[in-house]
């Protein structure tokens, strides 16, 4: 694989084939989609999936997510149960991921799945992901285009700040329009059970299942960074629902400033107006900024309500002591 990337244009026919030849390959590519930017690579192949890990200096082998076109596709590979079609028939395409059981002829590597009997599949709508999807005609598997612990790549250039060398191809679609990384419902168990907060708030999927999603129970939860309590990790420290401002704290803030904002050695407002939609599109391109800027972040308090559910849980991970860090 060649060492650096080539940050193409996504709107040109000509950047997606050469994305595509590169996938089949076995090379990996910098995928934007609704959510964040993935780094994606051919699910098929498990010398593809070994390299994902590679590139993003996972820890261990974590279950990937596979990417397919269409909810037909993904029922090649998973066992849909009723309400999985109903979730899928709802939000497909769109920022909802599913795990289902396996299939015994699903063509996803082992690899991929962490030797897990469920595969993590979603549809994504970002025009770029179907038509890479399209051109390369198998799964993708696509984590989140970031190194390990480090928060999620929201644009090209965060793709090459943290991957460049593992990645062949970057398609530069601009901003994730979404901003955070997608909902994860569980459907292999006995009930629904919201895996991870994300893109597609609870109530809306509650609303389509009729009930409420349940909480995992820790044997349900697979030892994967998404559920680490120090994933999303600035190296800053992070202080939630802060109401001032410290010495030296740079602000990560959400509508009206505080007095004393003035004293920040620097300030991101997600939201002036208060809207936990334009937030979630800014969170983490804030957090890298701020990362740079100060050894501290103070971050005001954010409504749980709708996307305010996903952001909060990010911002707890990124909050979180770490086993490397607590003093920093
Ligand atoms: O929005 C997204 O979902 C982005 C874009 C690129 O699609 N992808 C993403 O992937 O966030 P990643 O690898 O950063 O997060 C995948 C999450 C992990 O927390 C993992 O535990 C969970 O999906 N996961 C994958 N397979 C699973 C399975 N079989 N059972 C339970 N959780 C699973
Ligand atoms: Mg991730």
């Amino acid at each position: 694989m060649s060492l650096g990337s080539r940050v193409l244009p996504a709107s040109d026919p000509a950047a997606i084939a050469e994305a595509a030849t590169a996938l089949r390959a076995g090379e990996l590519v910098g995928m934007p989609t609704e959510t964040v930017y993935g780094l994606a690579g051919d699910a098929t192949n498990p010398e593809a999936v070994a390299r994902i890990f590679a590139a993003k200096g996972r820890p261990r082998f974590n279950p990937l997510i596979v990417h397919v076109a269409s909810l037909a596709a993904a029922e090649d590979i998973g066992a849909f149960s009723d309400d999985a079609l109903k979730l899928g028939a709802r939000f497909w395409p769109g920022p909802l991921t599913l795990v289902v059981p396996s299939r015994a002829t699903s063509p996803v590597a082992e690899l991929a799945t962490a030797g897990m009997a469920t595969h993590a599949l979603r549809v994504p709508s970002h025009p770029t992901a179907q038509a890479l999807l399209a051109a390369f005609g198998r799964p993708l598997v696509a984590p989140s285009a970031n190194r390990s612990g480090h928060v999620s790549a929201t644009t090209a250039a965060h793709v090459a700040e943290d991957l460049a060398g593992g990645v062949s191809v970057i398609l530069d679609a601009g901003a994730a329009p979404v901003g955070v990384e997608s909902t994860i419902v569980g459907l292999a168990g006995q009930r629904p059970t919201l895996l991870r907060a994300g893109a597609v708030p609870r109530d809306r999927i509650e609303a389509v299942l009729g009930r409420a999603l349940a909480e995992p129970a820790v044997s349900e939860t697979p030892e994967a960074p998404g559920m680490l309590a120090s994933h999303y990790a600035p190296r800053a420290r992070v202080r939630l629902d802060a109401t001032d401002v410290r010495p030296a704290e740079a602000l990560l803030a959400f509508g009206r400033l505080p007095a004393d904002a003035r004293h920040a050695t620097a300030v991101v407002n997600l939201s002036e107006r208060g809207d936990v939609v334009e937030a979630a599109a800014n969170l983490f391109a804030a957090l890298r900024a701020l990362d740079r800027r100060a050894a501290a972040i103070a971050v005001m308090p954010i409504p749980e309500t709708g996307l305010g559910e996903a952001i909060n849980d990010r911002l707890r991970r990124a909050a979180a002591p770490r086993p490397d860090q607590t003093e920093r």
